[in-house]
């Protein structure tokens, strides 16, 4: 077999292709990640050509490059299923009142939170927001995040809805990581529009998703859905319009109220509902039953000091599917790195390894519908690697805050080296 590159000796090669990458990993079976001990890898034109055991390949081994893997993990590379990257201000001020004990939802009332993050990325020109996007992009990139979904949200008006999109589209032509868009006009009720929630679903139903549609600049709509923001009714009005016009949907769901979020996108068959902290007994059954992925945001709520997090134990055990995501935005959660989430997901929520490792790889694939593609490392996929410094996947989420990367390929190149072979 001619390969480009042959990755070989890898101490364990987790291939998360026990489903042939076309099921995402749920109940008995998220456990069955297709760990290969000696494990060989064999890349071609960017793809998957072939893996197994070392030994079994190496007599005949024809590439042109080969990697020595000895002692290290192979996994595919980590996907982020929900991300907020197109902003140009932190938020540090919120950061020091929480501190101080004031919440998110105060701080938002107060008009602070997202709407702060709508003025200056509505003053920014377009040309900023890609620079601040592709700061963003790049520092996934080092924690072994090579596929995102990225969210709009921060314009809350049809101009600034687009530029934000735009700025997504600019940053799909030119970075490595490949980016699914999402529209997110319903993240809040802009200022002007404060004491007219029915006026501001009217402009997102009439102006902003026929624009985004015909300009093609987003696969998702997405939805806010929480108490004193878009509440069930508006998330219904919002996304059965959008579902018409052809869009996928995706919600932010059960994060501090649980209103019935997650309940109407499973009815909606949304790609995922997200959050999830304060997810009933009933949408989990629902869930269990259905292939919307529960996507947790493990980072949110460590960082806003909750003290609570999504049922993810509860959500596996009665056959939900999981993925996990940083939920990377300037208010709720600045980190971009996924393998924190992996801990998190680890410590707070109680997954194992493998478990929060599915959840961030094949099942965050299906939450952005590219599971075709990316997720695992079946023959045919894109070559999405991460080569691990540690000898077991255990040691990835155990050794927390902190980046074991030896290298990032991505479709089949090297895009990020922290090699010490120096
Ligand atoms: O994840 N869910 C609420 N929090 C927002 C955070 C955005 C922000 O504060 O800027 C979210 O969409
Ligand atoms: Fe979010």
């Amino acid at each position: 077999m001619k390969a480009d590159l042959a990755i070989i000796h890898a101490s364990e090669l987790i291939t998360f292709d026990s489903t042939e990458g076309k099921e995402p990993l749920r109940g008995d079976t998220i456990k069955n990640i297709g760990i290969i001990e000696d494990g060989c890898l064999l890349l071609k034109d960017s793809k998957v050509l072939a893996y197994g055991k070392t030994e079994d390949y190496i007599k005949d081994l024809d590439a042109e490059e080969t990697l020595d893997a000895t002692g290290m993990v192979v996994t595919p590379g980590l996907i982020d299923a929900h991300t907020h990257p197109i902003f140009v201000k932190s938020r540090e001020n919120e950061f020091i009142m929480r501190i101080g004990g004031a919440t998110y939802m105060e701080i938002a009332k107060q008009g602070g939170g997202i709407n702060s993050t709508v003025k200056s990325v509505r003053e920014a020109p377009i040309e900023e927001l890609v620079e601040a996007g592709r700061k963003h992009l790049n520092m996934m990139l080092s924690t072994g995040t090579t596929t995102i979904e990225a969210k709009s949200g921060y314009g809350l008006n049809v101009e600034d809805e687009i530029k934000q999109l735009e700025a997504i589209k600019i940053l799909q032509d030119e970075h490595p990581i490949d980016i699914v868009p999402t529209f997110l006009g319903a993240h809040e009720i802009p200022l002007e529009f404060k004491n007219n929630k029915e006026e501001y679903v009217k402009l997102v139903i009439s102006k902003m998703l026929p624009i985004v549609k015909e300009k093609g600049l987003a696969r998702y709509c997405d939805i806010f859905c929480e108490e004193g923001v878009f509440e069930l009714n508006y998330c219904r009005s919002i996304l059965e319009e959008a579902k018409k016009l052809g869009f996928n949907i995706k919600m932010h769901a059960d994060e501090f109220v649980s209103l019935g979020g997650s309940e109407l996108g499973v009815e909606l068959n949304a790609t995922s509902v997200d959050h999830l902290l304060a997810v009933s007994q009933e949408a989990i059954d629902k869930l269990a039953e259905s292939s919307t992925v529960a996507v947790l945001l493990p980072g949110t709520s460590f960082f806003l000091d909750v003290r609570k997090y999504a049922p993810a134990r509860k959500l596996v055990d009665q056959g939900a599917t999981i993925g996990l995501a940083s939920d990377f935005n300037p208010g709720s959660s600045p980190t971009t790195n996924m393998i924190l989430m992996l801990s998190l997901a680890c410590i707070k929520m109680k997954l194992l390894p493998s478990e929060a490792l599915a959840a961030a790889t094949l099942n965050n694939a299906f939450a952005i519908g590219m599971a075709d593609t990316f997720g695992s490392l079946t023959p045919g996929k894109f070559a999405d690697i991460v080569i691990w410094d540690v000898d077991n996947y255990q040691k990835i989420p155990y050794y927390y805050g902190m980046n074991l990367i030896n290298k990032v390929l991505k479709k089949g190149k090297i895009v990020v080296d922290n090699g010490k072979e120096n």
